[in-house]
């Protein structure tokens, strides 16, 4: 057996072990300090052997968060599916770039395959797009093609107006990240009130547009949330739709979390109006289990992309042949980029139209359950009506505690025991437990088995 058929062969073992392995805890908790001491970091100035090698393997395995285990709850995404993960895998075994057809012939055709195929679930009947570094950098692509479209003098001489962009009170961050990049500035993205159940009002949009206009600014942009980070609500796209056509603004839809709903009969509803609007973040990685990164920014009128982000000074890379039309870089604002449709195209293979509807539709029923759960118990809050599938709660079994201190330690504690990884936020000033259902895989015993962690704790507070 050559040296590299050792290496693979037992590298594989290891993968294949970590996969079967049935972990009682998904993280072995270690400080920093700690786990500074215990591996050793430091690069050697001679290669290490082989055994060495595997060694540094299996102790990042140990190490590492398992993010595909059934006790994961604590991010807007969970695990990594076999498909997606072979995809991974093979991406990175071709390693090439999605600039030019002529270094990435077949993984060209499969991006502009799932476009396609994502344009067509959101109703734009003919868009564009392109896979992006995540959600966050495809909000920033939407806004920059708007911006370009409402200030077609930006592009070249930067941004010269006072603008205004709008999003919800309960909007991702990254739209402020997208302000301070494109110089809008940060005091100009303006947050719209939401209502109980963190939605977006369409008259405090409406409200809000007209006082931007009043003081001197030109709004451009409005982002509704298809699936908020912490509530997991959706913003009323058709009246925001009446709002952003009146007033002649460009409107995305922050579908990050929630753009997945669309592949459900059952739930597509979610989404009503979604062909409204201009533009559309999709983030695979999310609900379709892929392996981080995969995601999409979806822009309903083709050329756009290339008008905003194309510009004519890369001769040594794109060249006129009759396969230019195909050179995806021309609509990226990236040059190395990964072939991240691979593992999508594969996931969609592998699971079909109907896998996938069957996974978003049973991960809406776990939400259901999980909601009856702490609604059934009287130690537990349910801190606001699930939506969607975020279930955001806190234990209240001691009620003459300070209730915030006491799921702050509640949760630490769970976290450095590595048996449920659970995150948390404030809600109206309160802290709240956020449990996500991003793993299709989980089944009730297993929110059983997280309850239970979380009152064996609480109790002991
Ligand atoms: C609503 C929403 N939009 C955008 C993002 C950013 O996505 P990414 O982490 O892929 O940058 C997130 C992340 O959780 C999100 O919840």
């Amino acid at each position: 057996m050559s040296e590299q058929d050792e290496l693979l062969s037992k590298a594989f073992h290891l993968v294949r072990q970590y996969l079967e392995q049935d972990s009682e805890l998904v993280v072995q908790y270690e400080s920093p300090e700690s786990l500074n001491t215990k591996v050793d970091l430091s690069i050697p100035a001679i290669g290490v052997s082989q055994e060495k090698f595997l060694y540094l393997l299996e102790t990042y395995l140990t190490y590492s968060v398992r993010t595909q285990h059934p006790q994961f709850f604590n991010q807007l995404f969970s695990g990594s599916n076999l498909p997606g993960l072979i995809g991974e895998l093979f991406t990175s075994l071709t390693n090439t770039s999605m600039a030019t057809y002529e270094i990435a012939p077949l993984a060209t055709l499969i991006e502009q395959t799932l476009i396609a195929e994502l344009n067509a679930y959101v109703g734009f009947n003919s868009g564009e797009g392109t896979f992006v570094t995540g959600g966050s950098n495809a909000n920033m692509v939407a806004m920059i093609c708007a911006r370009n479209q409402a200030f077609p003098t930006a592009k070249d001489q930067g941004m010269l107006h006072q603008s205004a962009v709008f999003v919800s009170e309960q909007a991702h961050y990254s739209f402020l990240k997208a302000a301070n990049v494109l110089g809008i500035g940060l005091n100009n993205v303006i947050k719209v009130k939401t209502d109980p159940k963190g939605r977006m009002i369409p008259q405090a949009l409406q409200a809000a547009i007209e006082g931007a206009i009043a003081s001197g600014k030109t709004p451009f942009f409005v982002a509704a949330t298809a699936g908020t980070t912490v509530l997991g609500a959706f913003d009323p796209i058709p009246e925001i739709a009446e709002m952003t056509q009146k007033h002649q603004l460009w409107l995305h839809i922050d579908a990050a979390w929630g753009g997945a709903v669309l592949l459900s009969d059952r739930y597509r509803h979610f989404l009503i109006g979604s062909e409204r609007a201009d533009s559309l973040t999709w983030d695979a990685h999310k609900l379709m289990g892929l392996p981080i990164v995969c995601s999409a920014i979806l822009i309903k009128h083709q050329g756009i992309l290339a008008q905003t982000v194309s510009n004519q000074d890369a001769d040594y890379l794109f060249h006129d042949h009759e396969n230019s039309a195909y050179d995806l870089g021309l609509t990226s604002l990236q040059c190395g980029r990964k072939a991240d449709s691979l593992k999508l195209w594969l996931a969609w293979q592998y699971y079909g139209k109907s896998g996938y509807q069957k996974k978003i539709d049973w991960l809406l029923e776990m939400a259901d359950y999980a909601t009856q759960k702490v609604n059934q118990c009287p130690e537990l809050e349910l801190m606001a009506p699930t939506q969607f599938l975020n279930i955001c709660f806190r234990y209240v079994g001691n009620p003459s505690a300070d209730l915030d201190r006491l799921n702050l330690e509640l949760r630490d504690r769970l976290v450095k025991s590595g048996k449920s990884l659970v995150n948390y936020t404030f809600l109206k000033g309160q802290v709240i437990l956020r449990l996500v259902l991003a793993n299709s895989e989980v089944q009730r015993t297993d929110l059983d088995q997280f309850f239970e962690n979380i009152l064996a704790i609480g109790r002991t507070l």
